[in-house]
C-alpha cells in the first residue's frame, strides 16, 4: 500500500543539483526524461537527506510527470528516506529466506541493543532500524544493509554488537 507523502516546507536545490538533474534527462530521449527520475531522486536525497513530499513534486515537475507516479518510485525502493534518518541507516532483511535464518532475531536484537523499535531513530540521532525486502544475499542471512551500500553478512548478535560499536566509534571520530 501507498501511503500519503508528510507534507513538508518547499525544497530548495543548490545549483550544483540541478545541474545533475540536467546531466541525468540529456541521457535519456526528450521525450523519456522520466527515466531519470530515480536518478533525480537519489540527488534529492544526497542533498537533503531525505525525499519529502515537496521534493517528490519538484521532482515531477522537472520530469513532466505525476506527483503520485514519483511517490510510487520513493515508497517502492527501500533507499529512499522518506524523512530524515540517523547517521547510520541499518536495513535488516526479514523477508522470508532470511526468516528462516535468524532475520527475526537480528531485528529483536538490534531493537534491544538501540532501545528503540524497527522504523525508530534513536534519540542522539545515530541510529535508524528499518526491515527491508530481499537484499539479495539470502545465503549469508541474516543480513544488514548499512546506509543502503554496506552489506553486512552472517549477523550473530555478537557480529551485530560489533557494528553498533564500529559505527559509534566512527561517528564518535567525525569532527
Ligand atoms: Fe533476505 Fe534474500 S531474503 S537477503
Amino acid at each position: 500500500m501507498i501511503s500519503e507523502p508528510t507534507p513538508t516546507r518547499t525544497p530548495v536545490l543548490s545549483a550544483q543539483a540541478l545541474a545533475r538533474f540536467a546531466r541525468e534527462v540529456a541521457k535519456y530521449p526528450a521525450d523519456q526524461k522520466q527515466s531519470a527520475v530515480m536518478a533525480c531522486l537519489t540527488i534529492v536525497q544526497e542533498e537533503q537527506g531525505f525525499v519529502s513530499a515537496d521534493s517528490e513534486k519538484l521532482v515531477a515537475d522537472y520530469l513532466g510527470m505525476a506527483p503520485i507516479a514519483v511517490h510510487e518510485v520513493t515508497t517502492f525502493y527501500n533507499m529512499y528516506n522518506q524523512r530524515p534518518v540517523g547517521t547510520y541507516k541499518l536495513n535488516v532483511c526479514t523477508n522470508l529466506p532470511c526468516q528462516l535464518r535468524d532475520g527475526a532475531r537480528a531485528l529483536k536484537h538490534l531493537e534491544h541493543r538501540l532501545g528503540i523499535t524497527m522504523g525508530g531513530t534513536t534519540a542522539d540521532g545515530l541510529f535508524t532500524l528499518q526491515q527491508s525486502e530481499c537484499l539479495g544475499a539470502c545465503a549469508d542471512s541474516p543480513v544488514v544493509l548499512v546506509n543502503d551500500l554496506t552489506m553486512c553478512s552472517f549477523m550473530s548478535n555478537e557480529k551485530l554488537d560489533q557494528l553498533v560499536d564500529g559505527l559509534t566509534s566512527a561517528a564518535a571520530k567525525q569532527p
